[in-house]
């Protein structure tokens, strides 16, 4: 089946968008199904930087149908100006469909973001205030809006006065914040709703046709495995299911309906926001990592937390997700170093620890246990095939085959299209 679920394998940020954008080139159909703007995919282009947030990354490839299913939470107000972007750089945004069963991030979601997490001094979870949590809160609470409801003009400004009104209750007794000016916001949402009505479908049909006649389709994940809300470092996580199996439900298709499952992983690891991260570096290794990776989030500009690879996150994922290819990113980053150390298990109390564990007190208490391998330092931005390697880089590549159990399929160099090694085709 020419299916491919492209998922995040650590905390995010792990180069999502540079292989959807890669893959689409041969694609039909790129399906976004879980999470909102909270993501920050780059593409880079001839040098020039895109940054996707509910957009899927393949919109840069023109003929591409983008899809906006039903399990992404739909920030109105983030996609037009998105659009607006890309209609600037004369990208064309014409295929863009949003499902009508996707429910609405409101004003009110991202002021009670901002709310809680205030009100939660140096114990918040550093969210990206989008709104994420609040929504798929409401929509848990069965007191979401949806796209649908937009189609109906009178009622959505009723629903939505109602809703705002009742946040205001919230936003000011519970947390002492200003209230939301509620005419302001119906009639703004009044205008997205005019401007959305052309794009809305009921994307599960257009993504099962696709399938059905056997054009290629791809799922693109946002965030990453660890900050799953069942199975990530619960509470610091977010509130939907970047695993593959949150393309079921978000997307509307059957489990059979994906075919292969391309894990995106990190060289290294990185994690924006609060949380346990067994593998972090807060020594100079650490700030060298984030110099040479960028590592400063795409949707806030924070600067990402840095590590080595961390082989017990990659092997639960790749169990959690069923992961049949690596894509391993940003291997470049690692040019400068003497030596590279892999962790292959965690110790506790004298114990190993082959599975992550739940409990994050225990996780607290782990010590990474690590495999050094020497360093390559030399610049491999410019390889295109895979013996062009050095060979202390293709022993990592392998190294990272071993602790995961899955074959590295892409090995990429550098953030642009032609820095993408490929040992197997995907799609
Ligand atoms: P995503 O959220 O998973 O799509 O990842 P982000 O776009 O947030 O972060 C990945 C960053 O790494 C982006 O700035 C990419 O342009 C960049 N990138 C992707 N692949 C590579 C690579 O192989 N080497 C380098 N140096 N940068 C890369
Ligand atoms: P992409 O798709 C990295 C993190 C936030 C915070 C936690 C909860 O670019 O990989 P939320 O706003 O979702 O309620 O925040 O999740 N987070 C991400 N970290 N990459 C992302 O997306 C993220 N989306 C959310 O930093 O720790
Ligand atoms: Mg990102």
């Amino acid at each position: 089946m020419p299916t491919a679920a492209v998922i995040g394998s650590q905390w995010g940020d792990e180069g999502k968008g540079k292989v959807i954008d890669y893959l689409a080139a041969r694609a039909d159909m790129v399906v976004r199904a879980q999470g909102g703007n909270n993501a920050g995919h780059t593409v880079v282009i001839d040098g020039k930087k895109y940054a996707l947030q509910l957009i899927p990354s393949g919109v840069l490839r023109p003929g591409t149908v983008n899809i906006i299913a039903g399990g992404v939470v739909f920030d109105a107000a983030g996609f037009f100006g998105e659009i607006a972007r890309f209609e600037e750089d004369g990208i064309d945004t014409s295929r863009i469909y949003v499902s009508d069963r996707a429910h609405l991030v409101l004003p009110y979601h991202k002021e009670l973001d901002r709310l809680i997490e205030e009100s939660k001094g140096a114990q918040g979870l550093g969210t990206t205030k989008k709104g994420i949590g609040p929504c798929y809160t409401d929509k848990a609470a069965r007191t979401g809006l949806r796209v649908c409801d937009m189609l109906r003009p009178d009622a959505f400004r009723e629903k939505l006065a109602a809703r705002t009104a009742a946040a205001n209750e919230q936003i000011v007794k519970l947390y002492g914040g200003e209230p939301l000016d509620v005419a302001k916001v119906v009639d703004e949402y009044a205008g997205y709703a005019e401007r959305l009505a052309p794009r809305v479908r009921d994307t599960g049909v257009l993504v099962h046709e696709a399938i059905r006649s056997g054009k290629k389709v791809l799922f693109e994940g946002a965030q990453g495995t660890m900050l799953d809300l069942d199975n990530g470092t619960y509470p610091y996580v977010t509130s939907s299911h970047p695993v593959s199996g949150g393309f079921t439900i978000g997307a509307g298709v059957g489990p059979a309906a994906i075919g292969e499952v391309v894990g995106i992983v990190k060289a290294y690891t990185t994690r924006v926001g609060a949380g346990p991260f067994v593998t972090e570096l807060t020594d100079a290794t650490g700030d060298l990592i984030r110099e040479r990776g960028h590592e400063f989030g795409t949707v806030t500009g924070r600067p990402r937390r840095c590590g080595w690879f961390d082989g017990v996150v990659v092997r639960y994922s790749v169990r959690l997700n069923g992961t049949t290819g690596i894509a391993l990113m940003l291997l470049d980053v690692l040019d400068a170093f003497d030596e590279i150390a892999l962790c292959t298990h965690y110790s506790h109390n004298g114990d190993t620890i082959e599975h992550f564990p739940a409990d994050l007190e225990l996780l607290a208490a782990c010590e990474p246990v690590y495999k050094k391998l020497p360093g390559w330092k030399t610049d491999i931005s410019g390889c295109t095939r895979y013996d062009e390697l050095p060979a202390e880089a293709k022993a990592y590549v392998e190294a990272i085959e071993e602790i995961s159990g899955v074959p590295v399929k892409i090995v990429s160099v550098g953030p642009n299209r032609a820095q993408t090694i490929v040992r197997s085709e995907i799609l």
